[in-house]
């Protein structure tokens, strides 16, 4: 039984293998409407989400399948004191596959080690959301027509922001890729990240604090908001909420095929000015996350 709770649990040959499936349900979605007849996704979201939780069930739903669950933990055993462990062994009794979503970094690992079906980890804490980065990788993909040869310049708290994370384990696999890392000094990629990732793999990276300055060389920007929920101190987070707020006027000198990214939601980090330039990518990786959540059920669910 397989679980995704890193995206390095993919290789990256399955990983285009997804965006195959995820390409065939994009031309054919009929062929897929039964797939997964009578299966059951669970999504447990003991913290807030809009677009992972409903792309799930609408993925699951587009497969012929039926979803159950929860959208916060308040309104789940857990308010009553349940831990993590049984809720997943009482939900594996009732579901064939489980989406789950934890503030605590982790907490979908633990719940691997107990658990009787796949779990896919929707979202740790500020550590990681493989899902959110096959959702990037299939607009990359997409957009560029390739992983390799492409300098993403990630921008805002690449500290809390778990999209971040994991989209750097992703695209280190790739050759010729580079990052450029925009963010204020307290909000740096977090050293476990640049060590383990960046330094071991030798991968070519910078870190700045200047959105403009960096601006001409990428071909991907990946703005981010700034966690509110992982500071331990709102004087902090009002202090740097508003580090960067991508304007059509600091769009000047980027590249005419750049792909502005963001997981969403977004705050204030991409004026609504810039949503009507070709180059906003956001509302694609939207749609782009369904289908890749389709996709990672099949494989989860060995179905064929
Ligand atoms: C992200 C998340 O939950 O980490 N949202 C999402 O799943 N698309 C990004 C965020 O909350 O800022």
């Amino acid at each position: 039984m397989r679980h995704l709770l890193d995206i390095l649990d993919l290789t990256p040959e399955e990983i285009g293998q997804l965006i195959d499936t995820a390409c065939d349900i994009i031309a054919d979605p009929d062929k897929y409407a039964e797939k997964c007849r009578r299966r059951k996704l669970a999504t447990l979201f003991f913290e807030p989400s809009t677009r992972t939780r409903l792309s799930f069930e609408a993925a699951m739903y587009e497969l012929g399948g039926s979803v159950l669950g929860f959208s916060s933990s308040s309104s789940s055993s857990t308010s009553k004191g349940e831990s993590v462990s049984d809720t997943i062994k009482v939900v594996s009794c009732y579901a064939d596959i489980i989406a789950m979503r934890h503030p605590k970094e982790g907490a979908p690992m633990v719940a691997s080690m107990v658990s009787g079906v796949p779990i896919i980890n929707a979202g740790d804490g500020g550590h990681n959301h493989p899902t959110q980065t096959l959702a990037d990788l299939l607009t990359i993909y997409r957009e560029k027509g390739t992983f390799e040869n492409l300098t993403i310049g990630l921008c805002g708290d690449l500290k809390f922001g778990r999209t971040v994370h994991s989209l750097i384990n992703a695209m280190s696999r790739y050759s010729g890729v580079k990052f450029v890392l925009i963010s204020p000094d307290e909000l740096k990629l977090p050293d476990y990240v640049t060590n383990n990732v960046l330094i071991k793999n030798n991968i070519p990276y910078e870190e700045t604090t200047d959105l403009i300055g960096a601006m001409p060389k990428l071909d991907i920007l990946y703005m981010t908001r700034v966690q509110r929920e992982r500071f331990f101190n709102e004087q902090d987070y009002i202090r740097l909420k508003d580090s960067y707020i991508l304007t059509p006027d600091k769009l000047e000198n980027a590249k005419s095929d750049l792909c502005i990214m963001h997981p969403l939601p977004r705050v204030n980090e991409i004026s609504v000015a810039v949503d009507n330039d070709p180059r906003a990518c956001y509302f694609k990786q939207v749609l782009n996350g369904k289908y890749m959540r389709m996709a990672l059920i099949l494989k989860l669910l060995e179905v064929e």
